[in-house]
Formats: structure tokens, C-alpha cells, sequence
């Protein structure tokens, strides 16, 4: 699925150069369960195949991470107290890799530092976040003593042109996850750092006015996106397929 440098006759089309210019970031798929309307609060859809569908799919794209905003990634992190730190020299705004032997990660957006981490991993996949520099040393020694890994995306705003390439570089991570909420994907969206949309669509109508959607973007600072459709396949449980590569 990475982009390759040349056509099969040997040509460098405008397309490959400008995948090719984007190689040095994680491959991105957006793999996510929206209803029919595109609204994406699960609660109370009552689907019982559903989630494991999205699973069962995702793990087909043998990703290397998944990542998702810091509100979706609440229910994973735990409630861990933060301890005040009254006393200590600043602790340097530096990414920080934390010892581990896991080969997949799980990676969530948290500019504020608000996660309150219970562990290092989810389910054996080492947690990274992605922090800016205004965060309190206090919330920093914390990830540290937690043995969980981060990197600074910003000083004050998260520059995913930024990020992505530095989750390659210090981890090793080629194709990546992209797993919502919408704020997150919008995010990704607006930044043009989507290769290609996994959509499960739920057999609902949702109808909630105000809730996320698949792509929520701040201030409308993203044009419309074309898409490609890839693939289309009927699943169990009346959930249909779409596959997209992003123009
Ligand atoms: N159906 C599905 O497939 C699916 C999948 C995932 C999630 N969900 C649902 O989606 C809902 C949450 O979606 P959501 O849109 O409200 O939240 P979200 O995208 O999960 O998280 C948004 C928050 O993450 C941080 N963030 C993410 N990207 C950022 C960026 N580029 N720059 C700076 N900050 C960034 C911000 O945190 P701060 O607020 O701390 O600044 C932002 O408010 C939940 O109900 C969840 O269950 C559904």
C-alpha cells in the first residue's frame, strides 16, 4: 500500500511525487463506524456486530499504531491522580522515548496534558502522546514515572506536519490508524494527512443534531476533499464497506 517511486513502466507520475514527497510520515487510514448520517457517539445505536466488525477490519490493515483524539482516548487512559510537583529544576520541553519492548502503539492527541494515564500500554501497545509545550512539569515527571513516551507537537497548537514525521522517525511507525473522533480526523483533513478512508457505515439513522461527525474542522479551514472509491462491500449485520483513496 506505500507508495512506490515509479509506474510499472518505470515513469514518476505528479501523483508518486507527491506521495513520494510524503513518505517520510506514517501512511494514514481513517478507519472509522459512522451511521448513515455521518455522526459517529455510538451510544445507544444497539448494534451487537458492529464494533467487532470495525475491529476484525481493522486489524486487517496490520498497522504499525493507532492514534485518536484526546475526548475518544478518555475512556482507554484511566483516571490516575496527577501528584503536584512543588519542587525539581524544569523539566526540558524534549520528546521523551520511554523503555519498552512493544511493537505496536497507541497514540492520542492530548495538547493540554488532561489524560490521566493508569498505564504505559492498552492491551500490550505502548502508549505515546502528543503534547504541546505549554503542559506543566508536574504532567510531565507523571508520563515519565508512568513510563509513557511523548512528543511535543507544538509550542502552543499541535503541527501534524510536524508530528507524523516524528512518529516514523523515533518509532518506526509506517502505517498508521487514524481512529476519531471527528475533531481529531478534521484535524488530519484539514492538514492533508489522510491517504485513504476505511468506512464502515452503521445501519442508523442518528439524526443528533450537534454531535461529532466523521470530520469535524475548526474555523472551516479545510476545502472539500476528493475521493476516489476503492472498494464497496456488504458486511454482517447490514454494515456496508466503502474504501477511499483521498485525491
Ligand atoms: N464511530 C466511530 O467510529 C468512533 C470512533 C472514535 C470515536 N468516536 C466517538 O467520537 C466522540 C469524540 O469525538 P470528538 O470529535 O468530540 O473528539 P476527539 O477527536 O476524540 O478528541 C478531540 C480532542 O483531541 C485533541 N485534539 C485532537 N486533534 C488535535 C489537533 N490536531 N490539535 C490539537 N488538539 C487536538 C483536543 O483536545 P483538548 O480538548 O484537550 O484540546 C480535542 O478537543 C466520542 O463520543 C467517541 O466515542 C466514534
Amino acid at each position: 500500500m506505500s507508495p512506490s517511486s515509479a509506474d510499472r513502466f518505470g515513469n514518476v507520475t505528479p501523483f508518486m511525487m507527491l506521495a513520494m514527497s510524503d513518505a517520510k510520515r506514517p501512511y494514514v487510514i481513517c478507519h472509522m463506524l459512522p451511521s448513515i448520517d455521518g455522526r459517529i457517539v455510538t451510544r445507544g445505536w444497539d448494534l451487537t456486530s458492529a464494533s467487532r466488525e470495525y475491529e476484525r477490519t481493522a486489524a486487517t490493515f496490520k498497522a504499525d499504531a493507532w492514534i485518536i483524539g484526546r475526548i475518544s482516548m478518555e475512556p482507554y487512559a484511566g483516571k490516575a491522580r496527577v501528584p503536584a510537583r512543588r519542587n525539581g529544576a524544569r523539566i526540558p520541553r524534549e520528546d521523551f522515548v520511554a523503555a519498552h519492548d512493544a511493537t505496536s502503539y497507541a497514540i492520542a492527541i492530548d495538547p493540554s496534558g488532561k489524560l490521566r494515564w493508569n498505564a504505559a500500554d492498552i492491551d500490550g501497545e505502548h502508549v505515546i502522546t502528543i503534547l504541546t509545550e505549554q503542559v506543566s512539569d508536574a504532567y510531565l515527571a507523571f508520563l515519565q514515572s508512568k513510563g509513557i513516551s511523548y512528543l511535543f507537537g507544538g509550542r502552543s497548537r499541535i503541527d501534524l506536519a510536524k508530528v507524523l514525521p516524528a512518529l516514523r522517525a523515533r518509532f518506526g511507525i509506517r502505517k498508521l490508524l487514524l481512529e476519531g473522533g471527528g475533531k481529531i480526523n478534521g484535524s488530519f483533513l484539514a492538514a492533508n494527512a489522510i491517504d485513504e478512508l476505511s468506512i464502515l457505515v452503521a445501519p442508523i439513522a442518528d439524526g443528533s443534531i450537534g454531535t461529532p461527525t466523521l470530520f469535524d474542522v475548526d474555523d472551516h479551514r479545510a476545502p472539500p476533499r476528493k475521493l476516489s472509491l476503492v472498494a464497496m462491500e456488504k458486511r454482517t449485520g447490514g454494515i456496508v464497506w466503502l474504501r477511499y483513496k483521498v485525491r
